[in-house]
């Protein structure tokens, strides 16, 4: 039986959670479940959010799905999200974007995958207070990091028949660290001479996602801007509700959705599962379980297209009556 650290998180984490280890159950599928808690509820207990317990599990199993863990804005811990990113290496954050049947978009034929390098950035964590009145945070980029995620992004086109790569940076204004990102996209693209390669600045991008995303396939991106972007290609196939996502390292994967833990709709049955459950099917697929994968992927799709969806995505069931009407159909 496989074994897989399964991260509860907090929010709505625990709901969204056991919904999907449901369904996973209902198509078949055994697991060993190595349950883990994270987060602010474990500050307590443990002194920090991230124990080593759960970095431990992770390295055993080499595998986890992960759903959101709460960052405090402005003051505490580190987020439990970034460090294990970093802890694991985890470089390559994957995700991938398209239409699903029975929720309605702006547009339509939406299919883009956004590659974002996960381990550097503004989110190195690097800041200090300069004084009362100045804070300042250190942007770090490097090269090997910057070609890692370029070949990351490459290997992906090739593997999943794409045809594109566009890079997105500021490097008109940061020119030495979106600099050295272009640069190192731009060597990459030599060694790749099947697929074609584009660059944009950030601020054009954004504004050509709202106006015709169909002209993007994969995008390639530094941390932050890539957490940004993402959220823009969440919004375009109907939300965070529906959005998943892939942390992978050389060693190990993190499954997790994009959103995060929706304290604002907590506890009330109300969320929507299946950004995780689309990000535990991808994990299905790495594990090589791809005919449970396709089963209850089917059963997501046609229940959506029946109509039967949560209130994020225009629909009126509930958490619990959307993870039924899926297992009904397994
Ligand atoms: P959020 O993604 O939690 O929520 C944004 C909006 O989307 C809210 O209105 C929420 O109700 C809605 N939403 C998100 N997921 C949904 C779902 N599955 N079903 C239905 N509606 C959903 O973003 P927010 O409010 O900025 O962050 C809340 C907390 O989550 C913060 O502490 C943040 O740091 C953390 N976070 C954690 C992440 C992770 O664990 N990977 C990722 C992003 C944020």
């Amino acid at each position: 039986m496989t074994k897989i650290t399964l991260i509860k998180g907090d929010g709505i984490g625990p709901e969204i959670t056991d919904a999907v280890v449901k369904i996973i159950e209902a198509a078949g599928v055994k697991i060993d479940w190595d349950v883990q808690t994270a987060g602010a509820d474990v500050i307590e207990k443990e002194g920090v959010p991230l124990p080593d317990r759960v970095l431990e599990s992770v390295k055993r199993n080499k595998i986890a799905l992960k759903s959101p863990v709460t960052t405090p804005i402005g003051k505490g811990f580190r987020s439990v999200n970034v460090q294990l990113r970093k802890e694991l290496d985890l470089y390559a954050n994957l995700r991938p974007c398209y239409n699903l049947p029975g929720v309605k978009t702006r547009y339509e034929n939406i299919d883009i995958v956004v590659v974002r390098e996960n381990t550097e950035d503004l989110y190195a964590g690097i800041e200090r207070q300069v004084d009362e009145n100045t804070a300042e945070s250190i942007k770090i980029i490097t090269r090997s990091a910057s070609t890692r995620i370029a070949e990351f992004a490459f290997d992906y086109a090739v593997k999943n028949n794409r045809k594109e790569v566009c890079v997105v940076t500021k490097a008109n204004i940061c020119k030495l660290s979106d600099g050295l990102f272009l640069e190192c996209a731009r060597e990459t693209a030599k060694k790749y001479p099947d697929i074609s390669f584009k660059e944009i600045l950030v601020d054009n991008c954004c504004m050509q996602l709202v106006q015709n995303p169909n002209q993007f396939d994969i995008l390639l991106l530094p941390n932050l801007y890539g957490d940004i972007v993402s959220d823009i290609c969440a919004g375009l196939i109907g939300g965070l509700g529906i959005a998943q996502g892939a942390n992978i390292g050389k060693d190990y994967a993190v499954f997790e959705p994009v959103h995060g833990s929706a304290p604002d709709i907590a506890g009330q049955d109300k969320a929507n599962p299946t950004a995780m459950l689309m990000s535990a099917i991808e994990m299905l697929n790495f594990t090589g379980e791809n005919k449970a994968a396709s089963r209850i992927k089917n059963a997501l799709l046609k229940t959506l297209e029946e109509g039967i969806k949560t209130a994020d995505i225009g629909g009126s069931a509930s958490c619990s009556e959307f993870t039924n009407a899926i297992i009904a159909k397994l």
